[in-house]
């Protein structure tokens, strides 16, 4: 045995005391008492499968004064995730043959995290030309961060038959860009004003209408939307910032996302039907943009707030405070991503690789953005409680020991053959 780890163990519905046996990247053995060359002998803390982040805008090409893959996979280790999918908004967009090669040269070597990369276009020709080394096709039915956008029904519904003939997960930025408006919003409250929820209900209901079953829903903003989704056999995908933030925050500029915060009561009852266990995914939509661009005048100042570090041990946090279950919060930020995505990962198993993390469940710290890894420098969530994890291993290497980096960029693409 390479490596053994022993802690309290999560072991699908409840934790154990016990040991991981690893060997070759992978998890060997599931034991009470196993002996192993190596030991990392965790006592009391928790020993959890490391999360998977399926949505993140790592901003390279084009954008990397903001985050770039050795910077956003660094805070995604800090944050316990070892698996992220990064979106093609970048500059150029992930949208055709070349761009995706030329990002894929890029990545390579450089990502401290395994990745996958989602691509966009509207043409399924070219889909099916990258469909061999993308992670997924992104779908933009509202304008956002990059003008991708596709929201006509006949188009998307040809993307939706070419992806699923080639077996291909599609992810939806699921508002409706005609019901969106481009009023001047001096504030959270005019934000949402132009984007308002009807935007993103019509958009999912236009989705259902299309037969749309089997596509991931970024973001879901509304309690009554993760309902909608199961009917139409749809899979969720729930943000840290729409369960924690609305637009009495105070955050101005820093508040500003799409989909937008929402009012209290919205984000509440979304609180509460994630935490019973409505939502199939956590994703972070970690965007940065620096605090300078954060700082600009509302009405200009870009959407999108970070969060690939924060939205696991904000959630660790919760679950000490008894609001999450931590069955619930593994299911989503672990093991859920890692089935959709058809990686091996995700749960405390024979077979799986070995991507764990260690929490001190006493550890709670308090939130301070400066000290995170983001290039962007800010956090929305200052002030806010989280226990971050103190080590983190990746198919059996140790990248992060009391907190503190000691790994190097092992980072591999989901797509190679290693799986
Ligand atoms: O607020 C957002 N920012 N929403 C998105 O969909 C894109 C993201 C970005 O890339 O900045
Ligand atoms: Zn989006
Ligand atoms: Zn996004």
């Amino acid at each position: 045995m390479d490596l053994v780890v022993e802690g309290r163990l999560f072991l699908g519905d409840r934790l154990e005391q016990g040991c991981v046996g690893i060997e070759d990247g992978r998890i060997v053995a599931v034991k009470k008492v196993l002996r192993g060359e190596r030991r990392i002998d965790a006592g009391y803390r928790i020993v959890l499968p490391a999360a998977m982040d399926p949505h993140v805008h790592f901003r390279q090409p084009g954008m990397t004064h903001k985050e770039d893959f050795e910077s956003g996979s660094l805070a995604a280790l800090h944050g316990g995730v070892t698996t992220v999918l990064d979106m093609p908004n970048t500059i150029p967009p992930t949208d055709r043959s070349a761009s995706l090669k030329d990002k894929l040269r890029m990545v390579r070597g450089r990502s401290f995290v395994d990745y996958g990369l989602f691509i966009t276009t509207d043409l399924p020709r070219r889909l099916e030309a990258m469909s061999k080394l993308a992670a997924g096709l992104k779908i933009f039915m509202g304008s956002t961060t990059g003008s991708l956008l596709n929201n006509e029904d006949r188009s998307i519904q040809r993307m939706l038959k070419k992806a699923a003939e080639l077996s291909m997960p599609v992810s939806v930025h699921a508002e409706d860009d005609m019901l969106i408006q481009h009023e001047e919003a001096n504030d959270l409250k005019g934000h949402l004003r132009n984007r308002p929820a009807e935007a993103e209900f019509n958009a999912v209901q236009r989705l259902i209408a299309m037969g749309a079953r089997g596509v991931n829903l970024c973001h879901v903003t509304r309690a009554e939307i993760l309902d909608m989704a199961v009917r139409a056999g749809m899979s969720t995908e729930v943000a840290c910032h729409h369960m924690m933030l609305d637009i009495g925050c105070g955050l101005a500029g820093r508040g500003k996302v799409n989909p937008p915060l929402r009012q209290p009561a919205a984000r509440t009852a979304l609180y509460s039907a994630v935490t019973s266990g409505k939502a199939t995914m956590m994703g972070s939509d970690h965007a940065p943009h620096t605090i300078e661009e954060k700082a600009e005048e509302f009405d200009i100042c870009p959407s999108g707030v970070p969060g690939v570090e924060t939205s696991f041990p904000l959630m660790m946090a919760a679950v000490k405070r008894n609001e999450m279950p931590l069955t619930e919060l593994v299911r989503m930020a672990c093991d859920a991503p890692a089935r959709r995505f058809g990686i091996p990962k995700g749960r405390i198993e024979e077979g799986m690789l070995a991507d764990l993390a260690v929490y001190d469940p006493r550890e709670v710290t308090v939130i301070d953005g400066g000290e995170l890894h983001s290039r962007c420098g800010w956090s929305p969530y200052e002030g806010m409680e989280a226990i971050f994890p103190q080590t983190v291993i990746m198919a059996g290497e140790i990248q992060l020991k009391g907190g503190e980096l000691c790994g190097e960029r092992k980072g591999r693409n989901i797509k190679d053959a290693w799986i």
